[in-house]
């Protein structure tokens, strides 16, 4: 019998094999262990988010700063609203219409909720996922799981097993093979805890989608469309899931415009990885050309996979072709703008 070895990645694609992962994933998490579960977003680092001691793991895993409050992942609306100490119509209208899915609805906390979870703040994030496998173990544990996204503080979220175990395989018993993740992007967090609802972080389910079911006027402005305000989600911060690289965010008409926009600024274009999706450079000036899908979800499953790659090949300078200006994309645009921020 194999025994725990550390960073074990484990397959769910036969019901006998996910049935043994959601087993010795679920016995792990009672014991207080903390392991990597696929979600539809991006992979997630999971721990019972009614144990401090085993929540307190996660930071130490990931190198997350204290004051990061972290996702309490659900599978019920009953169980999500036992997190909480208020459960306002507007949560239970959302739920209804996004949930299981890639939404978070930040909610004033419940006193059972551990201050670690909240980083010591006043209200929670919950969600419920809908991939099966973390539904499962989170049905099979019987308590919610909190969990960021699988990856050390600051560095790219991973979107499948392969991204966990390069980057965290050393530091945790196991991690559960769900496949690709099927949005590929993180959840769109949503602040329902005071005044009209405010999206902290934009993700696939964008504005439109959220004032359809919160009707007109619902919904707060935008971050970046009011004077700066108090930090309210330090996913927030300017530079995050960030590759290694030195990233620019450009547009252009032509594979010659390209190449001498990167020479004008003194990057050299026989260095970029270029990621492109409507304006696909053919000349062979470029280190590589990655051709992506000119649509907002495709490209969202794709594009942490393309940065992953070039974190592998050690890429120095990646060059995205700018996104369109539409809700559709503004969860893209944001991950991009963020990856592409300099150094605090
Ligand atoms: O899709 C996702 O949300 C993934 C998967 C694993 O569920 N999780 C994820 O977690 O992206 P994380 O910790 O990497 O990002 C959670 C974001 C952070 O920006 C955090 O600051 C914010 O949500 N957040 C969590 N709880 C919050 C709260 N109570 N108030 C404000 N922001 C909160
Ligand atoms: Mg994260």
């Amino acid at each position: 019998m194999k025994g725990n070895h550390i960073g074990e990645v484990i397959s769910t694609h036969t019901p006998e094999l996910f049935k043994a992962a959601v087993e010795k994933a679920a016995a792990l998490l009672k014991s207080g262990k903390v392991v990597a579960l696929p979600t539809e977003t991006v992979y997630g680092l999971a721990a019972n988010a009614m144990d401090p001691i085993a929540v307190a793991k996660i930071y130490e895993i990931k190198g997350r700063p204290a004051h990061n409050p972290v996702i309490v992942h659900v599978c019920s609306r009953e169980m999500a609203a036992r997190c909480v100490r208020e459960w306002p119509e507007a949560a239970e209208r959302l739920a209804l219409a996004f949930w299981p899915g890639p939404l978070t609805l930040v909610l004033p906390r419940s006193a059972l909720v551990p201050d670690i979870v909240t980083a010591g703040g006043p209200t929670v994030g919950v969600r419920w996922p809908s991939h099966p496998f973390i539904q499962a173990v989170i049905a099979a544990c019987d308590f919610p799981l909190a969990a960021p996204s699988a990856n050390p503080s600051n560095e790219l979220s991973p979107t499948n097993a392969q991204h966990v175990a390069q980057k965290l395989g050393s530091k945790i018993p196991l991690i559960v093979d769900g496949g690709q993740s099927q949005i590929g992007i993180e959840s769109t967090v949503l602040d329902l805890s005071s005044g009209p609802a405010r999206i902290l972080r934009p993700g696939i389910i964008h504005e439109e989608s959220l004032l359809a079911v919160l009707g007109p006027g619902g919904l707060a402005r935008m971050p970046g469309e009011t004077a700066p305000s108090p930090l309210r989600s330090p996913g927030l911060l300017r530079k995050h899931y960030a590759p290694k690289a030195r990233v620019l965010i450009r547009n252009w008409t032509s594979e010659e415009d390209l190449a001498s926009q990167l020479a004008a600024e003194s990057f050299s274009p026989e260095e970029a990885y270029v990621i492109a999706h409507t304006h696909i450079p053919l000349r062979k000036d470029f280190c590589r050309v990655c051709v992506i899908p000119h649509d907002a979800e495709a490209y969202a499953r794709a594009i942490y996979n393309e940065l992953h790659r070039c974190d592998e090949e050690a890429a120095k300078l990646i060059v995205l072709e700018k996104v369109p200006d539409t809700s559709e994309w503004q969860g893209i645009a944001d991950r991009l703008k963020r990856a592409s921020a300099d150094e605090e």
